[in-house]
């Protein structure tokens, strides 16, 4: 029978009592999970911002990234705002997937195991300023989705039951607040915009989820954006915490946190079929930033590859060469980008995405409480 099939294959965490099923035996063991099989993911569609953009904004507008971009890792400027992979790159990698081609690039891509519709500067809504007369990317979440609808149109590019079994996944959000904070709105003023853009997330993602015949979707909530050097250094008057991080700024991101685990919620009851994992990105990148030692890093609010002051940013950006007192200067990379943090002020380095993706891939991050390798299945309602 179908239905005992699929109920043999679900991921079992309960919290009732014990249940008797025909022949089929659940039992409740108090938090012990257990399972019979990883999901076979044989594709991966990302959607975001710089967080997981493997090389969308250096295709459609190619003088972006320049070296020492990619240096860790690829040895080279590899489209990704970092010194090497992000975590969309361990993702594919411990699902034994190719790294994601991004859709806007013309050269060597293969859709074949999925396509990353991420580009850096993205936004959920519709953005105040586009480069080159503002610093957002035309390619919001609307878009994202557009060119997700074309891709599944054209033939063969990826096999037509991928899109069904593959894993969907998102990380926007933060360019949302961020466009806020920079356009001279107050911290309550952003605050309060945050309803319409979990709003306008919900709306996006049920088109994608409609399109797509998906069933299994991983979602990372925002990040600590007051850690940021680029938060740090503009409003030096914010309050911090006890990390050193600008506090209201986090509370801003922690806000849109609630609502979009709320949101989750509801999609949840309205697609009883699709699997969603709500993954808190925040707590696991925050966690580098009170205990940056346990995880071997250092001075964590401090950009590596960047110029000037406290933070190390704000007084030339990362790969550029700069007057200083008469002298040109190449802004390049720290000694140890390993044991940091930041990468380039607004960037966590490779290092740091690592250590992120080891915490989250477990399920200790996330609701439900299922590993990446279980993301396909649903707790029982
Ligand atoms: C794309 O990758 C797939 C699987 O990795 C391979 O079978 C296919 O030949 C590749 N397509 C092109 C055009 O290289
Ligand atoms: C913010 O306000 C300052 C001072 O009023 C102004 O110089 C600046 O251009 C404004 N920035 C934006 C993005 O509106
Ligand atoms: C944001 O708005 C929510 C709901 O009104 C409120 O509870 C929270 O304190 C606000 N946070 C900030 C930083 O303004
Ligand atoms: C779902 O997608 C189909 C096309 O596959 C479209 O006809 C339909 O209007 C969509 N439904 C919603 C609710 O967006
Ligand atoms: C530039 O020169 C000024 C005046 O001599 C000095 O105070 C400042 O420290 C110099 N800056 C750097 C980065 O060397």
């Amino acid at each position: 029978m179908e239905f005992l099939t699929s109920l043999v294959r679900f991921f079992i965490y309960l919290s009732c009592s014990c249940m008797v099923l025909s022949s089929i035996t659940i039992f409740k063991l108090n938090s012990v999970v257990f399972s019979v099989e990883d999901c076979e993911f044989p594709a991966i569609f990302n959607f975001g911002d710089s967080n997981s953009d493997t090389g969308g904004l250096a295709a459609a507008f190619p003088a972006f990234l320049y070296k020492p971009y990619g240096e860790t890792f690829f040895h080279k400027p590899a489209g990704r705002f970092s010194d090497g992979r992000l975590i969309i790159d361990f993702i594919a990698n411990s699902l034994n997937l190719p790294y994601l081609s991004a859709y806007l690039d013309s050269q060597r891509t293969n859709f074949t195991h999925g396509a990353n519709f991420a580009t850096a500067a993205s936004t959920i809504t519709l953005p105040n300023l586009i480069i080159p007369n503002g610093g957002f990317s035309p390619f919001y979440l609307v878009v994202q989705y557009t060119q997700f609808v074309r891709l599944k149109s054209l033939p063969q590019k990826t096999r037509e039951e991928y899109f069904k079994q593959a894993l969907y996944t998102f990380d926007i959000g933060q360019n949302d607040l961020g466009q806020g904070f920079f356009s001279n709105m107050s911290i309550a003023e952003v605050n309060a915009s945050v309803p319409d853009i979990i709003n306008s997330f919900s709306t996006n993602f049920k088109n994608i989820y409609n399109i797509s015949g998906g069933t299994s979707f991983w979602i990372h909530n925002t990040g600590p954006i007051g850690c940021l050097p680029y938060i740090l250094n503009t409003f030096p008057s914010a309050q911090k915490d006890e990390a050193g991080c600008a506090k209201p700024y986090n509370e801003v991101a922690q806000y849109f946190n609630t609502k979009l685990k709320e949101a989750v919620v509801q999609l949840r009851k309205d697609l009883p079929s699709a699997a969603i994992t709500y993954v808190d990105v925040y707590s696991a990148k925050y966690s580098l930033y009170t205990d940056p030692h346990n995880d071997g890093f250092e001075q964590p609010l401090v950009a590596c590859c960047g110029y000037g002051g406290k933070y190390n940013y704000g007084s030339g950006g990362c790969g550029e060469t700069i007057q200083v007192n008469g002298t040109q200067i190449f802004v390049g990379s720290c000694r140890r980008p390993w044991t940091r943090v930041n990468w380039d002020g607004i960037h966590y380095t490779e290092a740091a995405n690592k250590a992120v993706f080891h915490k989250i891939s477990t399920g200790a991050y996330s609701d439900p409480p299922l590993p990446l390798k279980k993301a396909c299945y649903m707790t029982p309602k």
